[in-house]
């Protein structure tokens, strides 16, 4: 059911790929709720992947770019203000990408240059967004800009590898460029850490499967799924959240400020058998 609670607002969607992105779901609740929107991806995943239809689909159009472009984030502004016809009242950055997690390159054996495009394409890309944003002073009079992260930027989890570094770099930018947009032009800048979700870039972390059911048996909520992420994204593009910014928004279901639960409990205690490697050597942790 509608609330209109984005009525009247005009937003621009980064990082919808397939109907499992948590984006493509934000998109799909924010024309729900009324809002008028564009999309943008890579040229790449507009070709590859099914954002096109979701265009059709919300009658939106799609505008092909690279976060980590400078031009391509300025024409992405442009146009998207031309096409919704004044200047943009929510922002959703929901990319993240490792190269060095793609090619399987441990944490104490990284690639740097690999290195340097996580963080480019994970972090770098969100101060790159607002800052151009902000020279072309495209986001109207108390905005709301959102970019998702996730808990390995305050504990470290197996498997996340380079993406913790990432992320916490990321909502260091929310909280940095929150003081200085939020002072000049009530701009509010917050990141929601959401609980793993089984989704294309998701799929792709070591151990993903263990990772979600450990989650959900420590949160007592269980884990969020993308779905619900969305009504989260869209309360906070909303006028019902104005004074809330620079923030780092847990949507877990309550596992971040769990410790240990009796149903991981239960499955912690089946096995005290250290975990060996294919070499049967102990492997650490
Ligand atoms: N899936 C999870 O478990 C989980 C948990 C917490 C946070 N997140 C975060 O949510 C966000 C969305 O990821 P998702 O899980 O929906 O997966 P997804 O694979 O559907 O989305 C990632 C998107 O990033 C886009 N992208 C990659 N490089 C880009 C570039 N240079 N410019 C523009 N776009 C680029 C991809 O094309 C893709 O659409 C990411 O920031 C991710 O880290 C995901």
């Amino acid at each position: 059911m509608s609330h209109h609670l984005l009525k009247g607002k005009r937003g621009i969607i980064f990082g919808a790929l397939n109907n499992l992105s948590i984006a493509w779901k934000v998109a799909e609740k924010a024309v729900e709720e009324s809002a008028n929107i564009t999309l943008t991806n890579t040229p790449v995943a507009v070709r590859m992947g099914d954002v096109s239809q979701l265009g059709e689909q919300l009658n939106c159009e799609v505008i092909p770019a690279d976060a980590t472009d400078l031009e391509d984030l300025e024409m992405v502004f442009a146009k998207s203000m031309e096409i919704l016809g004044g200047p943009i009242d929510f922002v959703l950055h929901s990319i993240g990408m490792s190269p060095n997690v793609r090619k399987k390159r441990p944490y104490d054996d990284l690639d740097y240059n690999l290195l340097n495009q996580t963080l480019d394409i994970s972090a770098v890309s969100f101060h790159k967004m607002i800052q151009t944003a902000k020279k072309m002073d495209a986001i109207s009079e108390g905005g709301s800009i959102i970019a998702l992260s996730y808990v390995a930027a305050q504990r470290t989890l197996f498997g996340y590898n380079d993406m913790a570094d990432a992320k916490a770099m990321l909502e260091s930018i929310a909280r940095s460029f929150g003081y200085i947009y939020g002072r000049e032009k009530n701009v509010r800048i917050n990141t929601i850490s959401q609980s793993p979700t089984m989704t294309t870039a998701g799929s792709g972390i070591k151990g993903f499967d263990g990772l979600m059911d450990f989650s959900n048996r420590m949160a007592p909520l269980g884990n969020a799924t993308a779905d619900e992420c969305a009504d989260y994204c869209i309360v906070m593009f909303s006028d019902l959240t104005k004074k809330v910014t620079m923030q780092n928004l847990f949507h877990d279901g309550g596992f971040s400020s769990m410790g240990m639960s009796l149903r991981a409990m239960d499955q912690y205690n089946k096995s005290f058998d250290q975990y060996r490697d294919e070499q049967g050597k102990i492997v650490y942790g």
